[in-house]
């Protein structure tokens, strides 16, 4: 019995041996080849921006084969490994976590095949190590890159290269988040194949380039949160294929242009905080992609009476507050079926509120609050027991509720009880 032990021990212990040995030359036999001057260029890229005490070549002796690195990925191309992906940034558990003094060197851009380059809260001290993006170089990734992202990074500061203008096969350009500055280059206009654009939270100054109006394949268009001035460009009207229209808090002027009524499929449209004037376009009207339109905080003016606003069924926030309305409030709003968010405060509409926009059946948040409507506030219990204390019409005068149609504990806040009067009749 002892030595069938032994022996099926000795059996299994050669089996082991057999199964390393196998695994590891099966490894061997795997790992197709890399250029040296690929892989030098990688080890080199990466230590810039972990710093110096990443040695490379010693934990990751074949990046892309059997020692990965997390955050790099790469495709085989006529038998060699060439990386495609590098991103930088604490995203998992043991992402590439950028140093305090990193440096951007010179061999990313050694990187012939690089599709996906991203940066996220890695350039993090604008005071103690701010960073520019280097002006030069990006030409040579001009064939390949298809996607520049960098986010959240608010020590990289300084301006967008000239040469991002020679990233010809991007398809999506992200600069949210970050320290830059300057105006936005024309040449981005050139970057035809771009389905996203994002340049958000940044401190963009002057005018958005007319050249933009040529990016016919965009989809997602968002520039909010600088300090781009001047107007919204004529050219935006080309931009068909647009889902997402962001232009939020920057300082443009002038009118809505009317060509916006061919972004047919546009289903964002934010346009709040900003000095936007000359009245709420008609063009509006044909845009029933919409699903969100925000135009809060801006001198328009206008009436809500001059558009037909059942056009828009597919509106779910309409965000039409401080802007400088006057007139009454439409009953067509009340048409609005998946409206769940109505923002109508701090204007100047007149007139009595039609018990109907009450009934749109979807609504959870309706501000009318600081306008000069008047008359009797007769929407029904149920409707106050819905909305709560998301139904704002304080600061409206001449606006009262008739007492007995709501129960004391939804009586509408800030808003007086109607007087009665000794025939009767309604006040
Ligand atoms: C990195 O590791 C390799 C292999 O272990 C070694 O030869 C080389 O000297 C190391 N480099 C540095 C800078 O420590
Ligand atoms: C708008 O969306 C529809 C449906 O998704 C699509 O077929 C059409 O091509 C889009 N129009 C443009 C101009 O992109
Ligand atoms: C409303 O109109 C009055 C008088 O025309 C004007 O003084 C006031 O600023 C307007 N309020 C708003 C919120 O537009
Ligand atoms: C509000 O409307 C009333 C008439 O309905 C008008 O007399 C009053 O001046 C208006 N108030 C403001 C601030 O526009």
């Amino acid at each position: 019995m002892k030595s069938f032990i032994t022996i099926s021990n000795a059996i299994f212990a050669v089996f082991i041996f057999c199964l390393v040995a196998w695994c590891c030359g099966h490894e061997n036999i795997d790992a197709a080849p890399m250029e040296k001057t690929e892989k030098e260029a990688l080890y080199s890229a990466v230590q810039g921006f972990v710093g110096n005490w990443w040695n490379g070549s010693a934990l990751y002796p074949d990046p892309c084969g059997w020692t990965p690195i997390q955050g790099v990925s790469c495709d085989l191309l006529d038998g060699l490994w060439y990386v495609t992906t590098l991103n930088i940034g604490p995203i998992h558990d043991n992402s590439l976590v950028c140093a305090k003094n990193l440096e951007f060197r010179p061999q990313v851009f050694e990187l012939k095949h690089l599709k996906t380059l991203s940066f996220f809260k890695c350039f993090v001290s604008p005071k103690r190590h701010p960073i520019a993006i280097p002006s030069n170089s990006w030409d040579k990734l001009g064939g390949s890159l298809e996607s520049l992202e960098f986010r959240s990074n608010p020590g990289l500061i300084g301006k967008i290269p000239i040469s991002f203008g020679a990233l010809v096969k991007l398809k999506s350009l992200v600069l949210l988040e970050n320290g830059l500055t300057g105006n936005i280059p024309t040449n981005i206009g050139n970057l035809i194949n771009l389905k996203r654009l994002v340049l958000a939270g940044n401190r963009f100054v002057g005018w958005i380039p007319d050249s933009f109006g040529g990016l016919n394949e965009l989809l997602i268009y968002d520039l909010s949160r600088n300090t781009l001035s001047g107007p919204l460009p004529l050219t935006l009207g080309g931009l068909t294929s647009l889902l997402k229209l962001d232009l939020s808090n920057n300082q443009l002027e002038g009118m809505l242009p009317s060509e916006i009524s061919n972004l047919k499929n546009l289903t964002l449209l934010d346009l709040r905080n900003n000095k936007i004037s000359g009245g709420l376009t008609k063009s509006f009207q044909g845009m029933s992609s919409l699903e969100e339109l925000v135009l809060s905080n801006n001198p328009i003016g206008g009436d809500l009476m001059s558009l037909e606003w059942h056009n828009l069924h597919n509106l779910v926030i309409l965000d039409l507050s401080n802007i400088g309305l006057t007139g009454e409030i439409p009953e067509s709003i009340s048409k609005l079926e998946r409206l769940r968010f109505l923002g109508l405060s701090d204007n100047n509409l007149t007139g009595k509120l039609s018990p109907k926009l009450a009934t749109l059946p979807c609504v959870s948040a309706l501000y009318l609050n600081a306008n000069n409507l008047t008359g009797e506030l007769t929407f029904a219990d149920d409707f106050y027991r819905k909305v709560g204390r998301r139904f704002g019409a304080w600061n409206n005068p001449n606006l009262c509720y008739p007492v007995g149609l709501v129960s004391a504990s939804h009586v509408p806040y800030g808003v007086k009880p109607c007087q009665q009067q000794p025939t009767g009749h309604i006040a």
